[in-house]
């Protein structure tokens, strides 16, 4: 007796709106896409309890006729693609023809649409699968679809579905993609009757990302454009004080769709490395338009992840293009003092509380004990004032560089200086480490690191091991401009050594390097490799926290800091200058 029975179609279907249909989220991005693939401009989103009760989409887009709408519900049934021939070069967000036969079969559905050139509406309803007759009703051209109960009939199903709270949360989520991809479309999202979002075509894509997410992320995002191989690349991207701690901030496009890809994440992290920590995600958004022939989408149901013909182009444009904006523009760190009535000022911000403290503290001691309030920082052009003030108040130097610019050293660790707009904090130890880094770097891509004969070689003791890793990196170690020789059977000693590292003691650092070469992963390329040892040799000659520096170090210091690429973070991420602009103190101060 045969076992085996061929499913019914609503079954089939709802089998296959389990893939497609995860979350009311699911029904908003599929309807959204239709509308976007309909031509529409304008679309109006509106939900209740979080998606749950009741999500409605309504359009301005080309509609359907009787036929049509009758149709659109059934599975496998598109307009979208032809022949197979189609299916390689897609160009629409849908073509699968099966989301609203999914949804349709989970759910109650009510579809009006009034196609351009009709002179009715027609309305259908679908109850988890039991389609009604299509019949004429009033409306307005474009289609407008609400989704009642979804999975009521599907007990397991409804019971996964979070919070009213989560599931908008989601839904949100799938609004701003979509906004985000299509700036040039009135948009809006009400939750409970309650407008989330309005936004308006019109006003391009900084004011779209201003609207979604704020006017201060916006501003405060770098954009760079590009094409080349065929590829065009737009992005807006973060400098690292706006960085989060995932990536949830990371919005990639490819032709109008949100894509999830492993290779475009890796290369937004490597064009971020040694710019922000490496435990914090940046805030990209990135528009990547290729041509349609050039990816697969028909590998993933919900289409969020495609599959690139040369994923290795994509990869390597992306990071160029990054990477070069980022090196080429000095992200300095702004500090934002919240506006408080309290007599203690706190810095926001991760990371500064020794900065918070110290300066606390000098502003503390340093408060003139007859006017408390007229603490002022006058710009450059008053001058004289200002070292009158200083020179009166503080117990401290301030030294007039040939900018005529003001700085001091506090703690021995942080040089304060004054800037045209207000004044920076600079650590010491990190700007340095940045400006090493960056000779060093520049130094090897010319050739290898100038060396210099000890006077007295330094020998060491060796394993066979690290016998083996020095020859194995002989080349490398050359490069560097490091001679070793062989000094007896298991002991080597330092002959030559880099000159830029003259401060370093060569044998604390030839034992690090070769740890390190030891410990390397053995995925990591000879370019990461050779930047973790510049990192190690930067972090080891650059000026120590805690070392008291003299007027003409520090003018070195500063002016030194002007003259490298990405001054504003040391190589491992951290920021080397924090800036406080005179509006911000004005502000606090109360001048404003
Ligand atoms: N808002 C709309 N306005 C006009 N036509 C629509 C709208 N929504 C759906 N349609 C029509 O209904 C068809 C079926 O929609 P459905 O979403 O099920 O499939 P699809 O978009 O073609 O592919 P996919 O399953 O990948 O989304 C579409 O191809 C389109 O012709
Ligand atoms: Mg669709």
């Amino acid at each position: 007796m045969g076992q085996i029975k061929v499913l019914d179609e609503n079954m089939i279907n709802m089998i296959a709106a389990g893939e497609v249909i995860e979350r009311p989220a699911s029904v908003v991005k599929e309807l959204l896409e239709n509308s976007i693939d309909a031509g529409a401009t304008r679309i109006t989103v509106s939900i209740e309890d979080g998606g749950r009760k009741l999500i409605s989409v309504a359009d301005n887009g080309c509609g359907m006729d009787a036929e049509d709408l009758a149709r659109a519900f059934e599975p496998h049934t598109t307009s979208k693609i032809k022949n197979s021939a189609d299916l390689h070069r897609i160009s629409t967000l849908g073509f699968r023809g099966e989301a609203l036969a999914s949804i349709g079969s989970v759910s109650q559905v009510r579809a009006v649409s009034r196609a351009k050139d009709s002179l009715t509406a027609n309305c259908i309803e679908i109850d988890c699968g039991n389609k009604g007759p299509v019949s004429p009703c009033s409306g307005d051209y474009g289609t407008t679809i609400e989704i009642r109960d979804l999975f009521y009939k599907l007990p397991a199903r409804r019971k996964f579905l979070k919070t009213a709270n989560t599931e908008t949360g989601h839904i949100t989520e799938v609004f701003i993609r979509i906004a985000l991809a299509n700036a040039a479309l009135d948009m809006t999202l009400l939750s409970n009757g309650r407008e989330i979002y309005r936004l308006s075509g019109k006003d391009g894509l900084g004011r779209r990302i201003a609207d979604l997410f704020s006017t201060e992320l916006s501003q405060d995002l770098i954009e760079t454009e590009s094409e080349e191989k065929g590829l065009h690349i737009l992005s807006l991207i973060g400098g690292s004080h706006t960085s989060r701690t995932n990536n949830k901030f990371q919005y990639v496009f490819l032709n109008g769709r949100f894509i999830h890809d492993k290779f475009i994440s890796h290369a937004i992290k490597e064009a971020y490395r040694g710019i922000i920590e490496p435990d914090r995600f940046p805030v990209v958004f990135l528009f990547i338009k290729l041509p349609y022939e050039d990816y697969d989408v028909n590998v993933h149901p919900t289409k969020i992840e495609v599959r690139f013909f040369n994923s290795n182009l994509i990869h390597s444009q992306i990071l160029g293009v990054l990477r070069q904006k980022l090196l080429g523009t000095n992200i300095e760190t702004p500090v934002k003092l919240p506006a408080k009535d309290s007599d203690h000022t706190t810095i926001a911000g991760r990371g500064n509380q020794n900065i918070t403290d110290a300066m606390a503290e000098f502003f503390k001691r340093h408060r003139p004990a007859h006017s408390q309030q007229q603490i002022s920082f006058p710009s450059s052009s008053s001058g004289t004032e200002h070292r009158t003030f200083h020179e009166k108040h503080t117990p401290y130097t301030i030294y007039n560089t040939q900018y005529d610019k003001k700085f001091l050293q506090i703690h021995d660790n942080y040089i304060v200086a004054q800037t045209e707009d207000g004044f920076i904090i600079v650590d010491q130890h990190a700007l340095h480490e940045r400006i090493m880094y960056e000779n060093l770097r520049r130094r090897m891509a010319a050739g290898s690191l100038e060396s210099q004969k000890l006077l007295i070689p330094e020998s060491f003791e060796i394993t066979d091991t690290q016998a083996e890793t020095i020859e194995n990196n002989s080349e490398l170690i050359e490069k560097l401009g490091i001679e070793l020789a062989a000094f007896g059977p298991k002991t080597m000693a330092i002959q030559s050594f880099p000159s830029m590292l003259s401060k370093v003691s060569p044998i604390d650092f030839v034992g690090d390097l070769i740890d390190l070469l030891e410990n390397k992963e053995l995925s990591i390329d000879a370019q990461r490799l050779l930047d973790e040892i510049l990192n190690m040799a930067a972090c080891k000659a650059a000026i120590k926290a805690g070392q008291k520096l003299n007027d003409r170090e520090i003018e070195q210091l500063l002016a030194d800091g002007k003259t490298v690429e990405c001054a504003g973070r040391c190589p491992h991420g951290r920021p080397t200058t924090i800036k406080f602009s005179m509006s911000e103190l004005e502000k606090q101060f109360k001048r404003t």
